[in-house]
């Protein structure tokens, strides 16, 4: 059975929430993950309650495939999906990944389009159509959960469209997707579409009809929400609408949107939309994507008043100038926590709170940097902490740990760094001038662990809270033979949390070139 097919079949007006955050979203520039950040993103996912999770393409890489099977097993609510071309290989890779899944969804797609027909498969018609038959029908051997999609969607001619998808209903898929993959539809023809394939295909009654729909031309979520007025009743979506090229759908805006405007949509799905926050949040922290403020619904002004005139109505009444409150997307005040007289024991009991459970060795040393925060800076807020104990889980596990920084800045002379640092438990010291002491301390790095290969392709400074003695959080990305990877640092210091986010990025890329020749050892086996 397909419970998603089954769920709608039960409820006509409830929509199924697919999130492709670590698929699509996570395939896009600068948003790879690793497994331990795709792990924590998958529970976030489950507890957020969404439906089906397609949680990668397992035929792509070893570690693609680890990943999907890993969140199969941790997950604890939610369809787990694994992404296939039309290919046995691709489908039976999906198949193995999600085994140990309670529920397992397989999603295998072609291209349909005269477009991607032609240019990039360089098919006929008539073999796409044969292959969406054969794909279909030998993924069902392995789940009675199969969805297909026609690629590029939306720039298909009507009747091989109609043609593609009632095979596919014949040859078992039980969820139809629709994808606008190049964010070229509207929501007029978008919905049009859609209403086309539920008047047309005569078998369409066996199947949920599904949107995915690329920003492109900034209607993603627009045109997902008129396909769902048309008869969709899958929406696939990912957090911050991260994804391919302008993204994709953002979960967050159809979320509180069907919430806000149930008056005129009347669908339900089983999002718990107060947890929104943290989602967006943990995946701008993994991914250093940082989300524009004014970004509906997560931005850091989305909630903000500042004009007289604004202020003076929401004080009168928030109803003036908001149509949903902070709360409801799981917003509230960043509460002051703790201080430099906080013992341990309310230390552990905070981060309990907050969800983290530490291990003794990373609670000493998570402890030990929040009194020496606290020492500099006389307010910490519970943001401040959060930001700390990624910064210290991120780094538990790492070759190269930073040890203490010196900086020398200023109009007057050249800018150096005296940086230490643990290299495989040992310590390595360097002293470099450079060009300003970011660079300075971007050079020690780099002499006391050379890897010329690597160039910095982001460097990207916010504040965790307000004030001038606010934590700073720095992202840096490195790249190396084609391959992107990500470090976030915290510290009430900026040049510390620089120096940090540099070494949690450098380590990535030394996990990243180990598996790589892993995997190469692995093939030379074979
Ligand atoms: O955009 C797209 O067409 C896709 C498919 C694989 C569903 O991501
Ligand atoms: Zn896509």
């Amino acid at each position: 059975m397909s419970r998603a097919y089954d769920i709608v079949k039960k409820d006509p007006n409830r929509v199924i929430i697919f999130d492709t955050t670590l698929r699509d979203g996570e395939q896009s520039p600068g948003c790879a993950m690793n497994l331990e950040e795709k792990l924590k993103m998958a529970r976030i996912l489950d507890e957020l309650g969404v439906d089906v999770i397609e949680a990668g393409f397992p035929v792509a890489s070893k570690g693609d495939f680890e990943a999907v099977n890993q969140i199969a097993q941790v997950v604890k609510n939610a369809t787990v999906c694994g992404l296939s071309r039309a290919k046995k290989g691709d489908i039976e890779a999906s198949a193995d990944a999600i085994k140990p899944a309670e529920s397992k969804r397989i999603h295998t797609f072609i291209s349909t389009s005269p477009l991607h027909m032609k240019h990039k498969l360089q098919m006929a018609p008539e073999d796409v159509l044969e292959a969406v038959k054969e794909s279909v029908s030998f993924a069902r051997k392995f789940t009675d959960d199969v969805e297909w999609s026609a690629e590029d969607g939306s720039r298909t001619e009507d009747d091989f469209l109609c043609q593609c998808v009632e095979a596919a209903i014949e040859a078992g898929a039980r969820t139809i997707n629709f994808p606008d993959t190049v964010g070229y539809a509207t929501p007029l023809d978008f919905a049009a579409k859609i209403a086309m394939l539920v008047e047309r295909v005569p078998n369409i009654d066996k199947a949920v009809i599904s949107t995915h729909c690329h920003n492109d031309l900034g209607l993603a979520v627009a045109n997902s929400l008129a396909g769902v007025g048309a008869g969709a009743r899958q929406i696939e979506c990912t957090i911050n609408g991260i994804g391919e090229r302008a993204g994709n759908a953002a979960l967050e805006e159809i979320v509180m949107a069907l919430r806000t405007r149930h008056d005129i949509m009347p669908y339900t799905n089983n999002i718990v939309t107060e947890k929104i926050s943290k989602a967006s949040k943990t995946l701008s922290a993994i991914t250093g994507f940082a989300v524009q403020p004014n970004k509906a619904i997560v931005g850091a002004n989305a909630f903000a008043h500042a004009s007289g005139i604004h202020q003076d109505g929401m004080l009168k009444n928030a109803n003036t100038y908001e149509i949903m409150t902070p709360e409801s997307v799981g917003l509230t005040e960043s509460k002051l926590v703790m201080s430099k007289h906080s013992g341990r024991h309310a230390f552990r009991s905070k981060l309990e709170e907050l969800g983290y459970e530490l291990g003794d060795n990373a609670l000493n040393d998570a402890f030990a940097r929040f009194k020496d925060l606290a020492d500099r800076k006389k307010e910490v807020y519970e943001d401040d902490l959060v930001a700390l104990i990624e910064d210290e889980i991120g780094q538990e596990n790492d070759r190269i740990k930073f040890v203490s920084l010196q900086v020398q800045a200023g109009t007057s002379g050249p800018q150096t760094a005296t940086l230490v640092l643990k290299v495989d438990g040992k310590d390595e010291p360097a002293s470099v001038s450079g060009n300003g002491p970011v660079d300075a301390i971007f050079k020690a790095i780099r002499e006391i662990y050379p890897h010329p290969d690597a160039k910095l392709k982001l460097y990207q400074v916010h504040a965790v809270t307000g004030g001038t003695d606010a934590q700073a959080e720095v992202t840096v990305r490195l790249e190396e033979n084609g391959k992107s990877v990500q470090g976030t640092g915290a510290d009430a210091d900026t040049l510390v949390a620089s120096a940090r986010a540099y070494i949690h990025a450098l380590n990535k890329l030394l996990t990243k070139r180990e598996s790589k020749n892993a995997q190469m050892d692995q093939s030379e086996a074979v």
